[in-house]
């Protein structure tokens, strides 16, 4: 399996920005075959960029998308619109499940959306701060992971990749703590006993996991050597150039 690096720009760069980003970073990167660099620019440059990005050195991500195909839907992207253009979606980010109020319900709806469209969702889960203190997250992880994958049947559960992005960890909380590489593993063990239980063992393993929050070059290595990590989501850091490119060489050693 690669190794996956996907940088969510969240609500930052214009056109012109994201295009000059692209342009460096493409300069910058060699193209490693075993690590999918991913970057998930604002929906009004994903298709500028798609012009320009070389996809044997990295792919697009759309960073949330609309489940219906067309109609009275104002303000929407959706899937099938996106289809040929990205090969990603982030589905499930917890800033759209906070701020913008979107439920499992209609994560599930993205989800199958997505893989209907050919696009790899990568589907977002994770317990917010007062959950952990509480002692849910486990029941979060498990409901989160129920509820996206509801409709996804087992031929299709190998195109789909799950990121574990703790709510509290993230960079933009507000009492923002670093997750540490042993609550990572146990989230990440917890999800691939949850998707054996769903769909066994085989295909259980064959999905990818990654961890996201406020991950920097200074981290990343130890985040990347954690058993059964595929990969990491970058927010903040992915938006500087020489951080994004550090934690793709940090991948690449460790890969090898
Ligand atoms: P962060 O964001 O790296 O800035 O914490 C990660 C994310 O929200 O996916």
């Amino acid at each position: 399996m690669k190794t996956f690096i996907v940088g969510n720009w969240k609500l930052n760069f214009n056109v012109g920005e994201a295009s000059i980003y692209l342009h460096k970073l493409q300069k910058k990167l060699p193209n490693y075959r075993d690590i999918e660099v991913v970057v998930a620019p604002s929906t009004i440059a994903i298709q500028p960029l798609s012009l320009q990005i070389d996809r044997h050195k990295m792919k697009l991500a759309a960073q949330n998308a609309f489940y219906r195909d067309y109609g009275s839907y104002s303000g929407e992207t959706s899937f099938s619109q996106l289809r040929g253009v990205v090969d990603y979606c982030i589905i499930g980010h917890s800033e759209r499940r906070y701020i913008f109020g979107e439920n499992d319900k209609d994560i599930t709806k993205k989800v199958e959306a997505a893989i209907r469209n050919k696009i790899t969702p990568i589907l977002c889960i994770g317990e917010t701060e007062s959950e952990r203190a509480f002692n849910e997250t486990s029941d979060v992880i498990r409901d989160q992971l129920l509820g996206g994958l509801r409709d996804v049947s087992e031929e299709d559960i190998s195109k789909v990749i799950i990121a574990y992005e703790p709510v509290w960890a993230l960079s933009n909380g507000k009492n923002s703590k670093l997750a540490s590489p042993d609550e990572v593993s146990d989230a990440v063990k917890l999800i691939r006993k949850t998707l054996e239980e769903l769909y066994g063992k085989k295909a259980a393993e064959e999905v990818a996991i990654l961890f996201g929050g406020n991950v920097r070059p200074s981290n990343a290595g130890g985040y990347l050597t954690v058993p059964g990590v595929n990969g990491i989501m970058v927010g903040g850091a992915s938006l500087i150039l020489s951080e994004f490119t550090d934690i793709i060489e940090i991948a690449k050693r460790v890969r090898s």
